[in-house]
């Protein structure tokens, strides 16, 4: 009995097969009862001894070559059949990422005030002592500078050279009109620094959006104008909000803005701070070197953080930071 002749055919017979049926054929065929190799097998009691030596290893090498192969190809056979997939079951949402309602809330913000031909612009996050204090009107001792508590990197006594992190965004006013002519109206998103305990809304990092208009007849009621259709904007009409005079030395006369917590905010009907705002101080274009008898302006610094507290009914600005996903996916 020729073994090679066998295996040629067997093989054959097993790639050939295209389903299950042709290849349960080939099994028993080659490895049945009547098969080939059965036969072989029997064979063997007319054969010298010496030839059961050589053959029988052989004849069972080959019998079990064949086994592995049916077994694979059934195996492929019926992953590709399998008769676990439920077609009928739902579709179901793949959930990919998202963007924090912070980073949602600056992406409105400038959306709002590019339809109001302000151009977006920002500034160093570590800024030196003279722009984020000297250059506006808060020179060293000036009482105001215990308004924003601050993170030093290096304290030095040339302000131009000590560096701090930067409590507001207000700095990037003079370094943008250092390098530009009025007219213009620029907004400057940006994280800021402050030293101090945290509460439900204060943390020590937050986000502020500055704004800045320059020209030669910007009036505070303009100023007044924008901060309308930015709130009515941003809340769809649907806000309350109230100006009360307050103190900045960058500004006069300067201003503070609340808007109202709707009655479905957790602190409905409190009165939260989200703005500052007033005149550009003329110090302030000293600084800059611009003639403040031929221009004005207004200025005004929001918080991001608050005014993502109002739209989105978070009662605890902390939640922001906290990553916890239980907070983050529900936006
Ligand atoms: N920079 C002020 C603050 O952080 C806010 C402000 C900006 C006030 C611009 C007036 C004008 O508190």
């Amino acid at each position: 009995m020729d073994l090679e002749k066998i295996r040629k055919n067997a093989k054959k017979a097993i790639e050939e097969a295209s389903n299950l049926e042709e290849l349960k054929k080939a099994r028993s065929d080659y490895l049945g009862r009547k098969g080939k190799l059965k036969k072989v097998f029997e064979s063997f009691k007319d054969l010298t001894l010496e030839e059961k030596r050589e053959i029988g290893p052989k004849a069972n090498k080959l019998k079990e070559e064949l086994s592995k192969m049916i077994e694979d190809k059934v195996d492929k056979f019926s992953e590709s059949s399998s008769p676990n997939i439920d077609i009928t079951k739902p579709g179901e949402r793949v959930r990919g990422g998202h963007l924090h309602p912070l980073t949602r809330l600056e992406d409105e913000a400038r959306h709002i005030f590019k339809s109001l031909n302000f151009s977006v612009v920002d500034g160093p996050e570590v800024e030196s002592e003279y722009y984020n204090f000297d250059a506006l009107n808060i020179p060293p001792g000036h009482p105001a500078r215990d308004m924003w508590d601050t993170f030093w990197v290096n304290k030095q006594e040339n302000s131009k050279k000590s560096f701090l992190l930067r409590t507001h965004t207000s700095p990037v006013q003079v370094r943008y009109m250092e390098e530009h002519k009025p007219p213009f109206q620029i907004i400057v998103p940006g994280r800021v620094f402050r030293y101090e305990a945290t509460d439900a809304s204060h943390e020590i990092n937050f986000y502020q959006l500055e704004g800045l208009m320059v020209g030669e007849d910007v009036t505070f009621t303009n100023l007044k104008y924008v901060i309308e259709e930015f709130f009515n904007k941003l809340f769809s009409n649907d806000i309350e909000f109230r100006f009360r005079p307050s103190y900045f030395p960058f500004t006069e006369p300067s201003i503070e803005v609340d808007i109202k917590l709707p009655d479905d905010h957790p602190n409905g009907g409190e009165w939260l701070e989200v703005m500052g705002a007033g005149m550009v101080n003329k110090r302030v274009f000293d600084a800059a070197h611009y003639n403040p008898d031929e221009i004005q302006g207004f200025a005004f610094g929001a918080g991001i953080d608050r005014l993502a507290m109002v739209k989105y009914n978070i009662p605890d600005t902390r939640l922001f930071y906290s990553s916890d996903l239980r907070f983050i996916k529900q936006f």
